[in-house]
């Protein structure tokens, strides 16, 4: 099993568009047994995928004898599961600074014999979750927007992770929502051509209406930007 985070450190750059998306990719184009885990409290990803919490907590985790029963949840689509978000995530954090013996690492563990991919869907920020993401991920799917603020920031999660986690997961940066016709969007993805582009697309922009993958509705240029995405992705992890 591998684990591939979609994470950066801005808020609204397309993280949770392109979690989703590397989920659908990772269980419809690589027929993987796929899970995608929601760390995010807004819930985003589990509302495109037209989910909702279960009843049982993501808290419940944390118990010695945590079973996932009842937490994941089988989405539309075969092989695709999901666990949902829900508000215990807000006590997440607090739960691995106050104890040291629980980590996301281990978590995973628990996953590691029915999924093959396991996609986390991160809040923003350099948090305490953050570091958990940082120690447990095989891959890090990090969603830049082609402006000189993303660009600091990638730099800034980049002497992160060389300070505080020098054998930590590769950093795979993808420019989204590309407007060609923006001469600032044009100049600075030109500039790095191998670097994979999301185009700011009204059909992802319309997931959180059909709550459902692009390539489950469309095959257009966003559907096949995440398929080749995910192309790398699966390169990324050999
Ligand atoms: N390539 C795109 N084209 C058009 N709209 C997009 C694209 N990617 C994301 N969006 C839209 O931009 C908004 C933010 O995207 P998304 O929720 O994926 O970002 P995020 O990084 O997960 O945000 P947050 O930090 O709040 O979790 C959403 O309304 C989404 O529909
Ligand atoms: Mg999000």
């Amino acid at each position: 099993m591998k684990t591939v985070a979609v994470f950066a450190i801005k808020g609204g750059v397309g993280k949770t568009a392109c979690a989703v998306n590397l989920a659908y990719a990772s269980a419809t184009q690589s027929a993987r047994r796929t899970l995608l885990w929601d760390l995010d409290g807004q819930g985003a990803a589990t509302f495109t995928l037209r989910l909702a919490p279960a009843g049982r907590s993501q808290r419940k985790l944390f118990a010695a004898d945590a079973a996932l029963d009842g937490m994941i949840q089988a989405s539309d689509y075969a092989r695709l599961d999901v666990l949902p978000a829900d508000k215990s995530l807000r006590h997440l954090e607090r739960a691995y600074a106050e104890d040291s013996a629980r980590s996301l690492k281990k978590m995973l563990k628990s996953f590691d014999r029915d999924y093959d991919r396991v996609i986390l869907d991160c809040p923003p920020g350099l948090t305490t979750l953050a570091e958990e993401v940082f120690r447990a991920a095989d891959l890090i799917v990090v969603p830049l927007l082609p402006s000189p603020l993303s660009a600091r920031a990638f730099e800034q999660l980049q002497a992160h992770l060389a300070k505080h986690h020098r054998k930590g997961p590769p950093l795979l940066p993808v420019w989204t929502m590309v407007d060609r016709r923006r001469a600032l969007h044009k100049a600075t993805v030109d500039a790095v051509p191998d670097r994979t582009a999301i185009p700011y697309a009204v059909a992802i922009e319309a997931m959180a209406v059909h709550q459902a993958p692009v390539a489950a509705t469309t095959n257009g240029p966003a559907a096949r930007a995440f398929g080749r995405l995910w192309g790398e992705v699966e390169v990324a992890l050999r």
